[in-house]
């Protein structure tokens, strides 16, 4: 006899945040060898919020935090899961102080390291974590200070990446009520962890006594063969995600995919089959985010109108590791904050 499953996850609150300070195209091209219409043309973005000096992934994070707490009318939290690829520092873990500067307590807290995929991988260790009695409920962060490891200088990423903070709140349900996460596809690709990666800094260069070459504490990432991949696995996770949830892809309302570039959004939609007017974007206005990218697009679409209760939503994400993940789920009665 098979164990009875554990309660799902239902998604119960959100809020996201971003800084409030904007650096549109012009501006980066009065800094590098760029401009708006290259930028625009090549991957949809026109502006994104960057931090000021001092702030740090936390601080994002936890104004993303109280306003998913705010939005699911109830503050138990009984763990705080943190995705992101930009911790405040390399030890120890940024969740227990979000955890902390929430006054949720002495909460299990703790980071997840998936790079762009982080939330849904986020949202797979919550649900862990709720399935297994752990926790009733669970404050899911993605949050990314994405220009604190970008090269200044780098302009085949500086013009791509930002910074950004979303949260949800999960709690205990049943998995057929509106706000269940479905089944969940994940995967990785280890051997070609070298598209994306931040050389130094890490254990291996700091064993060796030898300090970093100039520029290899900054994030790389091979971008052609990044866009590739990215195409490849969203539409494989996306496709698998429908079918285990017994859906066909025209039964999917809204797409809510990593804002990754504009154009690897409508490569994926189209190979889907998935109209325009479908897809969530807000790419234009806050660039890649990095783990923040999917819940500050669900968040901004609930708050706006364009994803309402009852939609059928499908997730997918793609990103450094390699890594990526897709799921669905029913959108429900929840505001955003
Ligand atoms: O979120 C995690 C996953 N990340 C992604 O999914 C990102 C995936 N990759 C991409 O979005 C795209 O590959 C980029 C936006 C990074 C680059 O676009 P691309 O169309 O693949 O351009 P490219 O790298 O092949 O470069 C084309 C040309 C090159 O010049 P040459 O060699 O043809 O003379 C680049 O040097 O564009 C040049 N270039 C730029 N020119 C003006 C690269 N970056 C810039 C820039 N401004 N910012």
């Amino acid at each position: 006899m098979s164990p009875r499953p554990g309660p799902s996850a239902v998604v119960a609150g959100i809020g996201s945040y971003v800084p409030p300070n904007v650096v549109t195209n012009d501006d980066l091209a009065d800094r590098m060898d760029t401009s708006d219409e290259w930028i625009r043309s090549r991957t949809g973005i026109a502006g994104r919020h960057v931090i000021s000096p001092g702030t740090a992934t936390s601080d994002l994070a936890v104004e993303a935090g109280w306003r998913a707490i705010k939005s699911a009318d109830d503050d138990r939290v009984d763990a705080v899961v943190l995705a992101t690829t930009t911790p405040d520092q390399l030890c120890p873990a940024t969740g227990p102080q979000i955890a902390a500067r929430l006054g949720l307590g002495h909460v299990p807290a703790f980071d997840v390291s998936a790079v762009c995929s982080g939330f849904l991988y986020g949202l797979a260790t919550a649900s862990g974590l709720i399935a297994a009695g752990v926790a009733g409920r669970v404050l899911l962060l993605g949050a990314d200070a994405f220009t604190t490891i970008i090269n200044p200088t780098d302009r085949s990423t500086a013009v791509i990446f930002a910074d950004g903070a979303g949260a949800v709140v999960l709690r205990a349900g049943e998995p057929d009520e509106p706000g269940a996460i479905g089944p969940q596809i994940l995967g990785s690709d280890g051997e070609l962890s070298g598209l994306i990666e931040v050389p130094a800094g890490g254990s291996r260069q700091r064993s060796s006594g030898v300090p970093a070459a100039p520029g290899e504490e900054y994030f790389r990432m091979a971008g052609r063969d990044i866009y590739r991949h990215a195409v490849g696995r969203m539409v494989a996770s996306s496709e698998d995600a429908v079918r285990a949830r017994g859906w066909r892809m025209e039964d999917v309302d809204r797409f809510g995919a990593h804002q990754a570039n504009a154009r690897i959004l409508t490569a994926v939609s189209e190979r889907l089959g998935l109209p325009e007017e479908r897809c969530l974007s807000n790419i234009e206005r806050v660039g890649n985010t990095g783990a923040a990218s999917i819940p500050l697009l669900l968040s901004e679409a609930a708050a706006g109108g364009s994803l309402l209760p009852g939609h059928r939503l499908l997730l997918t994400a793609f990103g450094g590791g390699l890594s990526w993940g897709a799921t669905t789920l029913v959108w429900p009665e929840v505001r955003s904050v």
